[in-house]
C-alpha cells in the first residue's frame, strides 16, 4: 500500500517541523499578493530553483563514534558571538506580512542572539527599530541616484549605534519578478482577482490595514515629495531612484564616511571579492539576492569555496540565497562560509505566526544545523571544512582544488 504522506495542512505555525510547512501556512495566512511578492524569483525563476537544487550536489560524509554531547553552534562574527551561524537578511515591505514586521523580525533574530539586517526600503523607521528591539542592528543601503539619501541613512544609522552597513550592489537593475507583477494592474494597484482575494483574509487586513493603511517606506519617507508618500505612489517613485550609476567609487566613499563595520551584499565573481577586500570591507556577502534579480545566474555555493579560499582569511564571507535547512547551512560553512543570511525562511514564519513564528522558523533552522553537527561527528562549526563533505562538480574549478 502506497504511504500517505501529507504535509501539515493546518493553521498552528507552532506544529510545522519545517521551512516548507511554515511556507504552506504562510500561503494560507497572508493573501496572495503578499505571499507570492516573498516566494517569487525572476523570470523563468531557473536561479530561484537551482539555489534549492544545487544543495543536493553535496553530500555529507560523517565520521562516527565521536562524543558530541558538548556541541555548540556559535561563531564569532565581527568580534562578537552570535549563538547560531546565522543573520536576518534585509528585506524590503515586512510589514505586509505582519504589522511592524520588521520589529518582530528584530526582536526574534535578539531572542536568539544573531544579528537583524534592516532594508533600506523598510515600513519602520531604522531610529524606532534600535528602541524598540536592540540586539544587534545592521542597516541595509540601496545607493541610489541622489547620493545625499545615502548619506543621510548611514548618518542616521550611525547616531542609531547600528553595527553594521551592508550595501546592495546587485539590485540597481530591478529584476522582473513577473509573478509579482501580475498581481497589479499598474505599480501600487492591485488587479481586481486579488482585491477579492484581500477580502477573504480578514485577520490579515484587520492586522496589516486597519487602521494603518498598507504600510508605507517609512525609513525613506523624508526623501519622497509629499506626493509620493502614500506605499502606492512610493512604490514607483523609489524604482525611478535606483539607478545603474553605483560603482567601486561608491563603496570607497561608503569606506570613508562609515566607521564601524562595512559589508558589500551582491558578489559573485572572485575578483570582485578581491576588490571589496583592497578597499577595506570588513565582510562581502555572496547572494543571487535569492532568485530574484539574474536568472540564470550561479548559486553562491558554486563560487563560494574559490572566494573562501581568496578573501576568507581578510574579511568575513557570508553566504545566502536558497537556505532552508540546518543541512544547508553546514554546507555552507563547511565550504569556508563564516555565516548564512536567511531571507525568505524568517518572512514565512513571519506571516505564519508574526514574531513567535519567526522565532519557530529561526529555532528550526537552528535545532536543524544541532542535529546536523551531531550527526557528522562534530561539537563545533570550527571542526567543518571540505573533508565533510563529497562534492559532485557543478563548475569547474580554476585552482583545481577540491
Ligand atoms: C521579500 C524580499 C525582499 C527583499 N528585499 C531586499 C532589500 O530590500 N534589500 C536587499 O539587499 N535584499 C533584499 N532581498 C534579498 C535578501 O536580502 C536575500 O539576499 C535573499 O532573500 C536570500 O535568499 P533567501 O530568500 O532564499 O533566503 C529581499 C528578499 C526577499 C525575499
Amino acid at each position: 500500500m502506497a504511504l500517505r504522506r501529507k504535509l501539515y495542512a493546518g493553521s498552528d505555525f507552532r506544529r510545522a517541523l519545517s521551512i516548507e510547512e511554515l511556507r504552506l501556512i504562510a500561503r494560507r495566512r497572508v493573501p496572495h499578493f503578499a505571499f507570492e511578492y516573498v516566494a517569487c524569483g525572476a523570470e523563468d525563476e531557473v536561479t530561484l530553483g537551482w539555489n534549492r537544487a544545487v544543495f543536493d550536489t553535496i553530500r555529507f560524509l560523517p565520521r562516527t563514534l565521536v562524543d558530541t554531547t558538548a556541541r555548540h553552534q556559535r561563531i564569532d562574527l565581527f568580534g562578537r558571538e552570535a549563538n547560531a551561524p546565522l543573520v536576518i537578511a534585509p528585506t524590503a515591505l515586512n510589514g505586509i506580512q505582519r504589522h511592524r514586521g520588521d520589529v518582530a523580525l528584530a526582536c526574534a533574530a535578539a531572542a536568539l542572539g544573531i544579528p537583524f539586517c534592516l532594508s533600506t526600503f523598510s515600513n519602520v523607521r531604522l531610529e524606532d527599530l534600535a528602541l524598540e528591539a536592540g540586539g544587534r542592528l545592521w542597516m541595509q543601503l540601496y545607493v541610489m541616484k541622489d547620493r545625499s539619501i545615502a548619506r543621510a541613512i548611514l548618518g542616521r544609522a550611525d547616531r542609531a549605534g547600528y553595527e553594521a552597513l551592508l550595501v546592495t550592489s546587485d539590485a540597481n537593475v530591478f529584476g522582473l519578478r513577473e509573478w509579482d507583477r501580475r498581481n497589479y494592474r499598474e505599480p501600487g494597484k492591485l488587479t481586481l482577482r486579488n482585491l477579492v482575494d484581500v477580502a477573504r483574509h480578514p485577520r490579515w487586513a484587520f492586522d496589516v490595514l486597519v487602521p494603518h493603511g498598507i504600510p508605507r517606506f517609512e525609513n525613506v519617507l523624508d526623501f519622497l515629495p509629499p506626493e509620493a508618500r502614500s506605499a502606492r505612489a512610493g512604490v514607483a517613485y523609489l524604482a525611478r531612484l535606483l539607478v545603474p550609476d553605483v560603482t567601486w567609487d561608491d563603496v570607497e566613499w561608503l569606506r570613508r564616511e562609515w566607521p564601524r563595520r562595512l559589508l558589500l551584499k551582491g558578489v559573485l565573481h572572485v575578483a570582485d571579492a578581491r576588490r571589496a577586500a583592497d578597499l577595506g570591507c570588513d565582510g562581502i556577502v555572496l547572494t543571487n539576492h535569492g532568485g530574484r534579480q539574474l536568472d540564470g545566474c550561479v548559486s553562491p555555493l558554486e563560487v563560494l569555496p574559490e572566494i573562501a579560499r581568496a578573501v576568507g582569511h581578510r574579511l568575513a564571507v557570508i553566504v545566502d540565497s536558497g537556505f532552508r535547512r540546518g543541512t544547508d547551512v553546514v554546507k555552507a560553512i563547511a565550504l569556508g562560509a563564516r555565516a548564512v543570511m536567511v531571507g525568505t525562511a524568517p518572512l514565512y514564519g513571519l506571516a505564519a505566526g508574526g514574531e513567535e513564528g519567526v522565532g519557530h522558523a529561526l529555532g528550526i533552522l537552528s535545532g536543524e544545523v544541532d542535529r546536523v553537527l551531531g550527526q557528522l561527528g562534530c561539537t563545533s562549526l570550527a571542526e567543518l571544512g571540505p573533508h565533510v563533505l563529497v562534492r559532485q562538480q557543478a563548475r569547474q574549478d580554476p585552482s583545481g582544488a577540491a
